[in-house]
C-alpha cells in the first residue's frame, strides 16, 4: 500500500499546483482508517515521495489522526521526526462501557494518557473526537465527558452525532432492536449542552462539529470549508481542483493493483456552476461565518445571489439565520437544521 501511495504521489504531482515548483503545501493531513498504525518505514516511503514532488516548511500544518491505543512515546517521536505538529485523537468517549459498545480498542484511562503523553512530548496542537447521541449516553455521562475534556491539554475538539452506517454491526443491532438509539430530542439536547460548554470554556464554535481555542482551528478542514483545492491520495481519497472532483477506488487491493499496474484508479466529475454554488452554500452555511453575500455575488453573480437571498429570507424571519453585515449565518436553532436549510437554498442541477 505504501508503494502504491508513493506511486500515486509521483503520478499526480501536478494536480495541485500544475508544473509550478514554487508552491508550498499549506497542510498535510493523514486521515483514515487509522494512520497511527503506520511504522517508521511506512512514513519513510511516504515522505520520500512527498519530498521529491512537493515543498513544505515548518509552518505547514501536518495533522495525523490517531487512535489512543497507538499513542506511545516512540510513535510520538516518529511523528514529530516527520514534522507532524497536530494530532486528532479518536477518543470518542471517556466512559469505558460506551467504548466497549463502540468496539473501540482503548479505554478511558488510555485516552487520557494518550492526550497527556502527546502534550508532554511537545505536541501543543491536540484535537480530540467525541461522539454524542450514543445508546445509553445519559445527560450526566455527556457532562462527565465534557468535564474530562475540559481538564485535558487540548486546543480543539470535534464532536459528532452518532450516525448509523449501513452494513455495520451497529445498524444490524439497531434494526433488530438489540440496541436502542436516543431520540432526536435527546441528541439535540446534547448538542445544545455541547455548545454551552464550549462557550463557557473558550472554545470557538467555528464549524457545526468543530470547536477550537483561538488560533487552533484546523487549517486543513478550514481549507475544505472555504472551497480551496486539495489532493487526496490513497484508497477512496477525494480530490478537488476548483472545476472537477475525483475519487479513488475504495477497495485496498483494487487500489494497489490499479496504481501499481497503471490502470485507471479513480472516477471524476466536472462540476457545473450549479454544483459549485450548491456546495458553496452547504459548506459555508456550516461554518460560523456562514455565507458572505458579496463573495457569493463575486463568485456566482447576481442570479445565484438573488436566488439565495430569496430562499434564505424565510429562515431569517424564523430566527434560524442571522444577518451580520454581509454574512448570513445559522443561529443555534438553525444549526439543528443546517443541511435542510442549505438544501432549500440549492439550485436544481
Ligand atoms: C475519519 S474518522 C477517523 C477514523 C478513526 N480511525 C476511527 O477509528 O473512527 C473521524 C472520526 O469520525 C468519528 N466517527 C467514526 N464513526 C462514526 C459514526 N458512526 N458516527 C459518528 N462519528 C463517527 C469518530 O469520532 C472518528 O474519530
Amino acid at each position: 500500500m505504501m508503494d502504491a501511495i508513493a506511486k500515486e504521489i509521483e503520478h499526480r504531482k501536478n494536480y495541485l499546483f500544475g508544473t509550478a515548483d514554487t508552491n508550498i503545501l499549506d497542510t498535510i493531513y493523514f486521515g483514515g482508517g487509522t494512520p497511527s498504525l503506520l511504522n517508521a518505514s511506512d512514513f519513510e516511503i511516504i515522505f520520500a515521495a512527498l519530498s521529491l514532488n512537493y515543498k513544505w516548511n515548518p509552518d505547514t500544518e501536518i495533522t495525523l489522526e490517531c487512535n489512543p491505543d497507538d499513542v506511545t512515546e516512540e510513535k510520538l517521536m516518529l511523528w514529530k521526526k516527520y514534522g507532524v505538529n497536530r494530532l486528532s485523537i479518536g477518543v470518542q468517549s471517556f466512559i469505558d462501557n460506551h467504548l466497549l459498545t463502540m468496539n473501540r480498542s482503548h479505554n478511558a484511562a488510555m485516552a487520557i494518557h494518550a492526550v497527556e503523553l502527546a502534550n508532554k512530548c511537545g505536541i501543543e496542537n491536540i484535537s480530540i473526537d467525541l461522539i454524542y447521541g450514543l445508546p445509553d449516553l445519559s445527560p450526566a455521562d455527556w457532562q462527565a465527558n465534557l468535564k474530562t475534556a475540559e481538564q485535558l491539554p487540548i486546543n480543539h475538539i470535534s464532536c459528532y452525532a452518532l450516525t448509523i452506517e449501513e452494513r455495520t454491526a451497529l445498524s444490524h443491532f439497531v434494526k433488530t432492536k438489540k440496541i436502542n438509539i436516543p431520540t432526536d430530542e435527546i441528541v439535540i439536547t446534547q448538542f445544545k449542552e455541547l455548545v454551552d460548554w464550549a462557550m463557557n470554556n473558550n472554545f470557538d464554535h467555528y464549524e457545526i462539529s468543530n470547536f477550537c481555542r483561538v488560533g487552533f482551528h484546523s487549517r486543513h478542514n478550514s481549507n475544505y470549508w472555504s472551497g480551496k483545492n486539495y489532493i487526496g491520495i490513497g484508497p477512496s481519497a477525494h480530490s478537488y481542483n476548483g472545476h472537477s472532483r475525483q475519487w479513488n477506488i475504495a477497495n485496498n487491493n483494487a487500489y494497489i493493483d490499479s496504481v501499481t499496474n497503471s490502470k485507471p484508479y479513480f472516477e471524476a466529475e466536472t462540476l457545473t456552476q450549479e454544483n459549485k454554488y450548491n456546495e458553496y452554500v452547504m459548506i459555508h452555511l456550516r461554518t460560523k461565518a456562514g455565507v458572505d453575500i458579496l463573495q457569493l455575488q463575486q463568485q456566482f453573480g447576481k442570479e445565484y445571489t438573488s436566488h439565495f437571498e430569496k430562499k434564505i429570507a424565510a429562515y431569517v424571519t424564523q430566527n434560524q439565520v442571522v444577518v451580520m453585515q454581509n454574512n448570513y449565518a445559522l443561529t443555534m436553532e438553525g444549526k439543528l437544521f443546517a443541511d435542510a436549510i442549505a438544501g432549500d437554498c440549492f439550485v436544481e442541477v
